[in-house]
């Protein structure tokens, strides 16, 4: 669902707003929390004699830190009648922690009209202040997601609109602007993804989910793709194919291209894309199984990356592949014990077919590899539960074949609030993977590791990247929230989006 709030510069103070709630931002300082009225903050000595008492008094009983998204609100009368007055804790200013700020704000504003601010323009004095207005407005705007499709909605509607206050500077200006337009994108990027992560598969079938990425990427301006189940048959897709032989709704994939004039390189994004995952007849049990319609995570965050490319000015050439299926139970089911083909030849026994994903993801990546042979490869994928077992909920995990691919990713994984952790892809496991009768195993056989479960799936796909650089992101833990927290919402998460578009564009 498109956001209902707008965030935009506006010049002059605080004071003089019309807003209905004023948002003024409490640095953690050394000694105790500083209240920042400079700026377009309204003048320190006036607004004491306006608030409910002097401004100290009020940090000391409300026991105001200044830690990032920290909030205390009490009415004011600031001359015009009685407005809510928002102290915001703004910790040391560091775009983490206006993210975190801007998504506390947003949630107080739930119900307002319109919000004023001067939080978002302070930097943390490294000097880039517009990497801490981008991630501002991505927290407050993402905050404000909401995916719902009850008939009477509840709860206040997110605030329409929030005003950043420039003091005395051209609110018009690109210093200003640029930095709004970046953590717009990166929101809108994100939403996207999480509307098709949050869909229904009642609804979400895999034509459903290519008619989305066309339509995406039609807005976009960008060429796209659709293979359909014979497109994949005369392909020789034969693992998207066995993942999708279950279903009554036939398996597709998607590709689309962004290509600017003169790129700096090629990178193929790779998106799994179960779109249900029953575990095929190795069935889930009903507590695993009913949060499955996320299981196109990876895909969607793909689309999302690929929706935002032009828009934040990318100088990489970028091919996203969605490879889509569902992953569903019934006599036409692939079985366990069955051998596929994948793309390019290479045959796979499946011992488990609730191991669905690093299927479909080995021929979209063997795809790849022999037909576009790009300058890394990165795939995205709720891939394990042994992932989100290992590192939680709050971290992705990475494994990687070249370390200055991994250390870029993890560096934009710190800037966009996305931690990843990276793993390790342990050689002497390898062997695991043998089958006795085809060049793999879709699961360990050698139980004498004690089966690392994202490290098997992972050495899995790093067969299907014939010696690319090649970065792989299991978001199973990240890519689903349990909770409202900071710039997330319950429900699909989008994880990775604005990581991969900060990677890919600067
Ligand atoms: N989609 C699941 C992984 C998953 C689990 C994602 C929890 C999000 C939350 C994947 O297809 C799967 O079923 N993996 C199995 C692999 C096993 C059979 C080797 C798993 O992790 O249990
Ligand atoms: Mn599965
Ligand atoms: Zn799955």
């Amino acid at each position: 669902m498109p956001f209902a709030t707008e965030i935009h510069p506006v010049a002059g103070d605080l004071a003089d707003s019309a807003a209905d709630l004023l948002a003024l931002p409490v640095r953690a300082g050394d000694d105790g929390p500083v209240v920042v009225t400079d700026g377009a903050g309204p003048d320190p000595a006036d607004l004491d004699a306006r608030l409910p008492a002097p401004l100290t008094e009020l940090l000391a009983h409300y026991d105001v830190k200044g830690g990032a998204g920290q909030i205390v609100e009490f009415p004011a009368d600031l001359g015009r009648g009685l407005v809510r007055l928002v102290l915001l804790g703004v910790g040391a200013a560091t775009p983490r922690d206006l993210r975190s700020a801007g998504a506390a704000l947003a949630r107080a504003a739930r119900g307002r009209n319109r919000v004023a601010t001067t939080a978002a323009l302070l930097g943390d004095g490294t000097g880039d202040a517009r990497a801490g207005l981008t991630a501002f407005v991505e927290g407050a705007l993402l905050a404000s997601y909401t995916f719902s499709l009850a008939a009477e909605p509840k709860g206040p509607r997110p605030v329409p609109v929030v005003e950043l206050a420039v003091a005395g500077a051209d609110a018009g200006s690109e210093e200003f602007a640029e930095p709004v337009r970046r953590g717009r994108a990166l929101a809108r990027a994100t939403a996207l993804a999480r509307d098709l992560i949050n869909t229904p598969s009642a609804e979400k079938d895999p034509a459903w989910l290519a008619a989305r990425a066309e339509e995406v990427a039609g807005e976009a301006g960008l060429a796209v793709s659709v293979w359909d189940e014979a497109d994949l048959e005369r392909g020789g897709f034969g693992a998207i194919l066995a993942v999708g032989r279950g279903s009554v709704r036939p398996p597709r994939m998607v590709g689309i291209r962004y290509e600017p004039e003169n790129p700096d390189s090629h990178v193929v994004l790779v998106g799994k894309g179960i779109t249900f995952d029953t575990g095929g007849l190795s069935l889930k049990p009903n507590d695993n199984m009913k949060l499955m319609k996320t299981d196109m995570s990876g895909a969607a965050v793909v689309l999302g990356v690929l929706s935002a490319l032009a828009e934040l000015g990318s100088r990489v050439r970028v091919t996203g592949l969605l490879a889509i299926a569902e992953n569903s139970f019934s006599g036409s089911a692939q079985r366990p014990g069955d051998v596929l083909t994948t793309y390019g030849g290479r045959t796979v026994e499946v011992l488990n077919t609730d191991a669905e994903g690093r299927l479909v993801m080995a021929d979209a990546m063997a795809y790849a590899v022999a037909e576009l042979a790009p300058d890394a490869l990165v795939d995205v994928a709720t891939l394990t539960g042994a992932a989100k077992l290992a590192l939680g909920t709050g971290i992705g995990a990475l494994f990687a074949t070249d370390d200055t691919l991994a250390g870029a990713l993890l560096d934009a994984g710190e800037r966009s609030g996305e931690a990843l952790w990276r793993m390790p892809l342990v050689e002497e496991y390898r062997d695991t993977l043998n089958s006795p009768v085809a060049d793999l195993a879709n699961i360990g056989t050698n139980s004498a590791y004690g089966h690392p479960g994202a490290t098997e799936a992972a050495l899995f796909l790093r067969e299907f990247t014939g010696g690319l650089p090649w970065a792989h992101l299991d978001i199973a833990g990240p890519g689903r929230s349990m909770s409202e927290e900071a710039e997330l919402t319950k429900g699909g998460t989008g994880f990775g989006t604005r990581l991969l578009l900060r990677w890919l564009s600067a």
